[in-house]
């Protein structure tokens, strides 16, 4: 009987044409049509330079992000500001210090969490879509309502994020793996004072977090 052997062969082929079937409908992840865009982690350790707008009130900023030393650092020159720079040093330990050297004042602040994350975006990061910045193709995403944040499609690196305050960094240039010195994040020792004009005022919770210029507390 010639036809006898079918039978055993029916189950093995019925397989084999459920797996060809199955197979376009499990694309790579990456070829997914319609996945949105992620944010690009902010490399471990960068120096940018930022044009920064507060309703009108300018500043250039240094801003010096190191995730392995756990700080941060933000050099503030106000527009014709007679007593530049004005500090703002984070620290993973959740002190931040604000200090005006030129007057020796300084404000310490308990924020209660460490500095950002390198993808501190991407959890919860919504995507807004492609939009122009001031002549650079981003990609733009939201988060929580409190920050708006535009990436090059091209070169990955961040070119503006603007807080719901209204705040809005400007990214003039952005040097990847810059370090700034050791003796450069420490903060004055009348930050450590306990007496005098200088005191510092430790303050829990999240009161002094809208001074920082990227509110962590909220991200
Ligand atoms: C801009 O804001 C800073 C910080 O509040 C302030 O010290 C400075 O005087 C302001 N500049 C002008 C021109 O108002
Ligand atoms: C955080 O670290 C800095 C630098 O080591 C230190 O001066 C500060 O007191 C620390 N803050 C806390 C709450 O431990």
């Amino acid at each position: 009987m010639a036809m006898a052997p079918a039978p055993l062969l029916l189950p093995a082929v019925s397989s084999l044409l459920l797996f060809l079937c199955l197979l376009p409908l499990a694309p790579p992840a990456s070829a997914a049509a319609g996945a949105d865009p992620t944010p690009t982690p902010w490399p471990p350790q960068f120096h940018a330079k930022l044009i920064m707008d507060y309703h009108g009130n300018l500043s250039l900023a240094d801003l010096w992000y190191d995730w392995p030393g756990g700080r941060n650092l933000h050099v503030i020159r106000y527009q014709l500001a007679a007593d530049e720079p004005y500090f703002d040093n984070e620290w993973n330990n959740g002190t931040s210090f604000f200090y005006t050297p030129a007057r020796r004042t300084c404000r310490s602040a308990a924020v209660g969490v460490g500095i950002l994350r390198p993808d501190w975006l991407l959890p919860g990061a919504v995507y807004l879509g492609r939009r122009d910045a001031g002549g650079f193709d981003c990609h733009v995403w939201t988060k929580a309502d409190f920050i708006t944040y535009y990436e090059d499609v091209n070169t990955k690196r961040p070119v503006k994020w603007v807080f719901y305050t209204g705040r809005t960094s400007y990214v003039m240039s952005f040097e990847v793996g810059a370090v700034l010195e050791d003796a450069a994040w420490q903060a004055p020792e009348y930050c450590f004072t306990k007496d005098g004009e200088t005191s510092a005022k430790i303050r829990e919770g999240h009161s002094h977090d809208e001074d920082s210029f990227i509110p962590r507390g909220v991200l």
